[in-house]
């Protein structure tokens, strides 16, 4: 059985004194729910505090992104070095790091071998665009993202990583996807793509999420998939009792 991962993605949000209200808020509520993997992913400003609030509690702390290379002359870029002591998970190839700054499979390849290098556990983002999805177009899609994404990565590693299948159409937009959908396409283009790469048994370890308009009320729909193994989780991760909700709906969970 894999064990469920619910993360919460701040992206661009929170000063530090909401980020430090916000955390507090949250741990009491959830730090208790030990057959989740919790994961808070706060903007970069706030990762060094939100980790030290995090230091002695089960939860763990993400970040939203890396560059590849270790260090040197990328004003304003922070490599996984920056992170490691900071964060276990990374979001590597989010959406809108995709659309707004021209990450592509290659870049998103190059910074999930860095994040594994010093140990960090890449959640790499793949999704179709609506235009791609009403042309029929998911699978291609996502199995080029996951192919050139995850091309060359060590088997050893195989496992260390988490994949989310976040239609694009479906973030921030109130418009999820149904879990029976959201279920086949990672079978079909997530799942299988894994197994040809890492192997069947590798594959079945390795943690795939859901995300796009995750809520409390539609979290559990997505949690008794059998090919769904949590949510990355944007707007209703401000929330503190909504994020608690949807921790416990994971946990909940009869597969
Ligand atoms: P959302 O974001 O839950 O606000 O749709 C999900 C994500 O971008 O990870």
């Amino acid at each position: 059985m894999r064990k469920p991962i619910v993360a919460g993605n701040w992206k661009m949000n929170n000063t530090m004194e909401k980020s430090i209200r916000l955390v507090n808020d949250l741990i009491p509520l959830i730090k208790n729910q030990n057959k989740v993997d919790r994961v808070i992913i706060p903007p970069f400003t706030a990762l060094a505090t939100v980790s030290d609030l995090l230091r002695f509690t089960s939860i763990s702390c993400g970040a939203q992104n890396l560059f590849w290379e270790p260090k040197g002359a990328y004003t304003g870029e922070i490599s996984a070095y920056m992170i490691e002591d900071l964060a276990d998970y990374v979001i590597i190839g989010h959406s809108e790091r995709r659309t707004y700054f021209n990450e592509t499979d290659e870049t998103v390849n190059k910074k999930i071998v860095a994040a594994l290098n010093v140990g960090l556990t890449p959640i790499m983002c793949v999704g179709e665009t609506y235009e791609e999805n009403q042309a029929g177009k998911t699978g291609e899609v996502i199995l080029h993202q996951m192919n050139k994404g995850l091309a060359d990565i060590p088997i050893v590693n195989g496992a260390k990583f988490v994949v989310a299948y976040e239609p694009v159409w479906a973030i921030g937009t109130g418009l999820a996807a149904t879990g029976e959908v959201a279920n086949k396409v990672i079978a079909d283009y997530i799942r299988e793509p894994l197994s040809h790469l890492f192997g069947e048994e590798v594959a079945q370890r390795i943690r795939v999420l859901y995300g796009g308009s995750v809520n409390a009320a539609n979290a559990a729909e997505f949690f008794e998939q059998p090919e769904i193994d949590g949510a990355l989780v944007g707007g209703a991760s401000l929330k503190s009792h909504d994020f608690a909700d949807i921790v416990n709906a994971a946990a909940s969970a009869k597969k």
